[in-house]
């Protein structure tokens, strides 16, 4: 692995995994597979592609990803037990690479309390699940989940356990965000100074976020000689998220002098990769967002400025272009045609089939007619969702406001192929869209965030509108783009309503389909 003095660091992205386990990330297969393919464009070495037993959604979305993406590693992840790594053995085998990740909680909380095992147990179910998973695959990941909160000794057992049962890396999660840099450096010191066999597999660590140490902890992690840390883009995840991929790989990039370490990635793909899952998901960052936030490369205050424009490194410590923040990337306009359109498609990373080109070709169309200037996020927001089998589609949106009236809206829904209207007054026009729209689709969920910015550009640009629903806890973000805000706002609100009817379904099939151990 080691490169002269410099050491490849394999990052294994779970985006897809413990990313969409966010609230309101879930994702289609269609979505999945986009974003899939960003990934291996940004040159991630392993993706974990999702959790085949936990749906019937999530085992089709690994199997088609294990299809297609080639050159990069697919993970399925599943719990030590045989019908789990079956079904995620079942998706990952059509992978060139294919990688099954198994996991069990070691420490005594979780043994005691989730698991009701003695350690005996475990250590027997953690062995024997990782030789059965080795019966069908070559790469197998063990992680031992709360492994920060498991007594070292019994850890070290595992670890050797599972290394001699045939895994080939060992993760060290730390699963509910608990450890500390400098502790967390000792503690992969510690197991790499004691586990026998520990140099002939990868070792690799998966941190959390709850207490904002999930980066730190990965590169205390990397310091301490770790050959793999696991993480997310945009920092998405379980509770506070998981380790942010872009943060650990700058921060690498740019300290090389102290880490002298290296990753595959392109970095020129990060802010892509960010906008991509933004725009799939509705959830968009915190402006001062390290790497990717609107703000990270924004200098405000004048003294900054002025220095800035004498002297780029005296504010700026790695370049907008190197992780693909570029200011020019104007790009189609009315008169641009469907080969230029598809090329652009191609360059962003799209790979439609040829009715999808057309149905994006269309919409392409339309936005130039109402909008001069097409970026690169005005594709995005065009293509990134897809919307297979809807159950809604937004047909016809009127509304009449203004100062002197009371806001009242019109609408149209195609439900199941047939055609509803129904009309409603509101506090504005975007409440008086939702209502209308609420009485045709009769949800019980109820709207509990809406945000809306521009992409790009001033009053010209398109607005980009993102809606949070929350029903039975679950909450959902349901996100459009169009040129008319309140049209961008009812499309948004179908959309979290269609992604919440998907949902429950697929809940449905997963309850259908539960295995406990
Ligand atoms: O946080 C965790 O422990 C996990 C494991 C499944 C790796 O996500
Ligand atoms: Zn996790």
């Amino acid at each position: 692995m080691d490169n002269g003095h410099i050491k490849k660091i394999k990052i294994f992205d779970t985006t897809l995994r413990d990313g969409e386990q966010s609230p309101g990330a879930s994702m289609n297969t269609s979505e999945k597979l986009n974003l899939a393919r960003q990934l291996a464009r940004l040159g991630v070495d392993v993706i974990e592609a999702g959790f085949p037993i936990a749906s019937e959604g999530d085992f089709e979305a690994v199997k088609a990803i294990a299809q297609e993406i080639k050159g990069v590693e697919i993970a399925g992840l599943a719990r030590a037990n045989e019908k789990d790594i079956y079904r995620a053995y079942s998706a990952v085998k059509y992978s060139e690479k294919p990688v099954i990740h198994t996991f069990i909680a070691t420490s005594d909380i979780h043994l005691k309390h989730k698991l009701k095992m003695s350690r005996e147990d475990l250590y027997e179910k953690a062995v024997s699940m990782v030789k059965y998973a080795k019966s069908f695959v070559e790469s197998i990941e063990f992680s031992a989940e709360d492994a920060t909160r498991t007594d070292m000794n019994f850890l070290c057992e595992v670890i050797e356990g599972v290394i001699a049962a045939g895994a080939t890396t060992v993760n060290i999660p730390d699963t509910v965000g608990f450890a500390t840099p400098f502790e967390f450096y000792d503690f992969i010191k510690n197991i790499r100074e004691r586990v026998k066999g520990i140099k002939n597999i990868i070792l690799s660590v998966h941190c959390h976020n709850d207490l904002g140490l999930g980066v730190a902890n990965s590169l205390a992690a990397i310091q301490a000689g770790v050959g793999q840390v696991e993480c997310t883009i945009n920092g998405i995840g379980e509770r506070a998220g998981n380790a942010a991929l872009e943060e650990i790989v700058m921060a690498l990039d740019v300290r090389k002098d102290i880490y002298n370490a290296a990753t595959n990635i392109n970095t020129t793909e990060i802010y892509r990769s960010s906008q991509l899952l933004t725009h799939i998901t509705g959830i968009s960052v915190q402006p001062n967002k390290a790497i990717v936030g609107k703000n990270a490369f924004a200098h405000e205050a004048g003294i900054h400025q002025d220095g800035v424009l004498k002297e780029k490194t005296t504010y700026e410590i790695m370049t907008p272009e190197r992780v693909g923040r570029q200011s020019n990337d104007l790009v189609l306009g009315k008169h641009s045609g469907k080969h230029a359109f598809k090329e652009k498609l191609e360059s962003l990373g799209y790979l439609l089939n040829d009715k999808e080109i057309e149905d994006a070709f269309v919409k392409f169309k339309a936005l130039s007619d109402r909008k001069k200037e097409i970026y690169d996020e005005d594709i995005d927001s065009l293509v990134a969702k897809s919307h297979p089998f809807e159950k809604y589609e937004l047909k016809y949106v009127n509304v009449v406001c203004g100062d002197t009236v009371t806001p009242l809206s019109m609408v149209k829904v195609m439900v199941n192929g047939e055609l509803k209207h129904n009309s409603s007054c509101g506090n504005g026009p975007v409440d008086a869209v939702i209502n209308a729209v609420e009485k045709i689709v009769n949800s019980k969920a109820r709207v509990i965030g809406y945000e809306v910015k521009s992409i790009r550009g001033t009053t010209e640009a398109q607005g980009d509108v993102s809606i949070t629903i929350e029903e039975n806890g679950t909450n959902i973000t349901g996100r459009s783009a169009h040129t008319d805000i309140v049209v961008a706002s009812a499309k948004a609100y179908v959309n979290a309503i269609n992604k919440l009817h998907i949902y429950n379904s697929n809940l449905k099939k997963s309850v259908e389909s539960e295995i406990y151990e």
